[in-house]
């Protein structure tokens, strides 16, 4: 079964063609990175012009990547929630427009849900794994932090979330306070890999929450970074000001990189952690670890998850690296599982800001 998936939600503009779910036979991802480089951030109304204008070439050239033509497609997947509403709309029209003229099953799938699936995608040339659950999933990307269970592909529950940040937005604005250019996430994982870069220079904090929680912040880890390059700020009563931050030179920058992503990145595995003991407890055994989302292309994440895995005798799951951004081959290969599990759209499917899982 082949499938076509498009994906707008933010400032990618993405189309892909999946064959059974697993097998990538086209990706195309067309970034907005260079629009929006100048405002440092994502602008919404430039991001849904942008879009309009590289839907239909986007699409075509993921079919002629292919080589299949629009006859040749069995149904057409979309990511119609969470993104930005403008952005959504464009490739929920398309979609909808393609599935109608062609009269083909339209599937409308969950952004969030679909970085879960990234790490089954496979490249020309990949062995196909069978993947076991139960398993623990987890979203790491720029505006999702979550751990869930899950039982099958379309049976999830939510154990766990960000209260403030998500992990890759607290990235770039640890990279802004340290005047790395964007992207900043990529930017500082490099930084962080300069040699002599040392990440004990500062102690930042890992969120604990209360004992058991499986919750994320990462607004302490922020502020605690803007003080080493500010300095600690004299509080109104202080008898003595504060000492100002060290001068930044570029060894202390690439070094509060890494102090950075090391605490960041420790966040993650000490939830996993608690997770698998808290399962374990509940007689839920997972077999598998999937992760997914812009912060699974982080090398020190990618090491630290592995070793996690392997102390826990679990199989890690994790996307090569052009499917850990966004992309629609992971829209389009979890639109398959749905399909199976007859989880089907009809014209009326709408863009919604939020995700449903
Ligand atoms: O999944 P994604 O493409 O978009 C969302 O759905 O949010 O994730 C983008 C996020 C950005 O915050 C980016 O800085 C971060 O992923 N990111 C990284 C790395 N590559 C991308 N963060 C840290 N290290 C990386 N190597
Ligand atoms: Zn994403």
């Amino acid at each position: 079964m082949l499938i076509l998936g498009i994906e707008s939600s933010c400032d990618e503009t993405a189309a892909a063609v999946v064959e059974d779910g697993r097998s990538v036979k086209s990706n195309v991802v067309a970034s907005q990175t260079g629009l929006h480089a100048e405002y440092a951030g994502v602008v919404p109304e430039i991001a849904s012009r942008a879009h309009v204008e590289s839907i239909l070439p986007v699409v075509r050239r993921a079919l002629g990547d292919a080589g299949v033509s629009l006859a040749d497609i069995d149904a057409v997947a979309v990511g119609n929630r969470p993104g930005l509403i403008g952005s959504l709309l464009v490739g929920v029209a398309a979609a909808k427009a393609l599935a109608w003229s062609l009269n083909k099953p339209l599937i409308g799938v969950d952004h969030v849900h679909a970085h879960l699936y990234s790490g089954a995608l496979l490249k020309p040339g990949d062995h196909a794994v069978n993947i076991e659950f139960p398993a623990l999933g987890l979203v790491i990307s720029g505006g999702h932090t979550s751990l869930y269970l899950l039982r099958s592909w379309t049976d999830l529950t939510r154990l766990g979330a960000t209260i403030d940040d998500a992990i890759g937005e607290a990235f770039d604005k640890a990279a802004t306070m340290l005047g790395i250019p964007f992207p900043g996430g990529p930017n500082l994982d490099k930084l962080a890999q300069t040699p002599g870069a040392d990440p004990t220079i500062a102690d930042l904090p890992i969120s604990r929450l209360s004992p058991s929680s499986l919750d994320f912040s990462f607004s302490g880890l922020k502020t605690a970074m803007l003080y080493e390059v500010k300095g600690v700020p004299t509080g109104p009563r202080a008898k003595v000001p504060s000492p100002p931050a060290p001068p930044m030179t570029d060894l202390r920058r690439a070094s509060l990189a890494a102090a950075f992503q090391k605490a960041a990145v420790s966040a993650v595995t000490l939830r996993i952690d608690r997770a698998i003991e808290q399962l374990a407890q509940q007689k839920v055994h997972p077999k598998t670890l999937l992760v997914g989302g812009g912060v699974s292309a982080n090398s020190l994440m990618r090491s630290e998850l592995q070793l996690a895995c392997v102390r826990h005798g679990i199989t890690l799951q994790i996307p090569a690296m052009q499917y850990c951004m966004d992309n629609a081959a992971m829209l389009a290969g979890l639109a398959h599982e749905l399909f199976l599990a007859g989880k089907v759209s009809d014209l009326t499917l709408q863009a919604v800001p939020t995700t449903g899982v």
